[in-house]
């Protein structure tokens, strides 16, 4: 089958590559899928996208208008297509669920490391010859509380990794997994793991009912100082909330690797330009906020387990017109 692949990058042609091993005739493409790019897929049978490719009412009109049957996600979460405008136009949306939690998990707790004990500024201070330690003060992990919102692949392996550290957790999901509550996780409504929690993480999905699940009323019931991360999707946090949380230092420390306005910055070299976007710039000011650029499923092991399921979406629907992981709802 021909696939389109957009916002395509280096990684993207040796990974998807080698798996398609000759099978498949992938056409990689710069760039990011959106109205105005679509049609650049002409005389594919399938677009293959991530997570900043808009995969919109207009861009699945267009697709249907080519001919496509399916929309290959190389990504876990879906919240940038429009399931209902796919249902219409009979396309099908396939993703890669729970490619690698590890990968994610462990970028999260990385953060979590990193935040606390001020690696990311003690790294800048002696490479300068500053080895002075003031400003530099952490705390232990042992016996603070963990909220977990999302207890999910990633979730659930954050939460083992943060009880090896002797953490105890909290946690929020309409679903809650009783092989977790096994292991001492307390499941509570979403305000009381925000009251209780010295470490928040988020790793719920962005739906409607979750953007901007943490605004300043969510900010204001969490403890004073608390270390909030966000690794799910960036518009689950109100990022203009959490910059007044922490301008009065509600928020002690902030780590993400999403931002809700991230398809304009994200994925790209901008080292020589300015930033235009001026609540980034305004996060980028503040000591205790660390920002990576979406990498938490970096890793190769993540990287080709991606590719093979992606590859394994394509082939199953041309042998058989159903992709194996299809997103729930995307079908009539
Ligand atoms: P999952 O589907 O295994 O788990 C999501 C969990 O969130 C489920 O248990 C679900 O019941 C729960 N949930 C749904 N609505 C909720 C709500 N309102 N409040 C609390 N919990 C809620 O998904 P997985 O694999 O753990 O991924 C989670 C998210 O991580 C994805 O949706 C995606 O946005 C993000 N992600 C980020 C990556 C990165 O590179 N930073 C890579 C992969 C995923």
């Amino acid at each position: 089958m021909d696939v389109a692949v957009f916002s395509s990058k280096s990684y993207d042609r040796q990974f998807l590559g080698a798996a398609a091993a000759g099978k498949h005739r992938l056409r990689f493409l710069d760039p990011r899928l959106s109205a105005e790019t679509a049609i650049l897929a002409k005389g594919a049978g399938a677009v293959c996208a991530f997570v900043n490719d808009q995969v919109d009412a207009a861009v699945l009109a267009e697709f249907q208008r080519l001919g496509i049957g399916l929309v290959a996600l190389r990504s876990a979460g879906f919240n940038n297509v429009d399931l209902d405008a796919a249902r219409r136009c009979g396309i099908v949306v396939a993703r890669v669920p729970g490619y690698s939690p590890d990968a994610v998990a462990e970028h999260t707790v990385a953060m979590i490391l990193a935040l606390n004990r001020n690696i990311h500024r003690a790294w800048v201070r002696v490479r300068e010859g500053n080895f002075s330690l003031d400003g530099l003060l952490g705390f232990n992990l042992r016996g603070r509380v963990v909220g977990v919102v999302g207890t999910g692949q990633i979730g659930a392996a954050v939460i083992r990794i943060m009880l090896g550290f002797g953490c105890r957790i909290v946690a929020h999901d309409p679903q809650p997994d009783p092989a977790l509550a096994g292991l001492g996780v307390r499941y509570l409504a979403l305000p009381e793991v925000l009251a209780a929690a010295d470490i928040l993480t988020l790793h719920c999905p962005l739906t409607p009912e979750t953007r901007h699940l943490i605004d300043a009323a969510a900010i204001a019931r969490m403890r004073k100082g608390v270390m909030l991360l966000n690794t799910s999707r960036g518009a689950i946090i109100d990022t203009a909330a959490a910059i007044a949380g922490l301008k009065d230092g509600s928020i002690g420390h902030l780590g993400l690797d999403v931002y809700e306005e991230e398809a304009a910055l994200f994925f790209e070299d901008r080292s020589d330009r300015m930033i235009p976007d001026d609540i980034f710039a305004r996060l980028l000011t503040f000591p205790n906020v660390l920002i990576t650029g979406h990498q938490g499923f970096f890793t190769t092991e993540a990287l080709t387990a991606i590719a093979a399921t992606t590859l394994a979406n394509i082939a199953t629907f041309e042998a058989t017109g159903h992709a194996l992981h299809e997103v729930p709802g995307s079908r009539a």
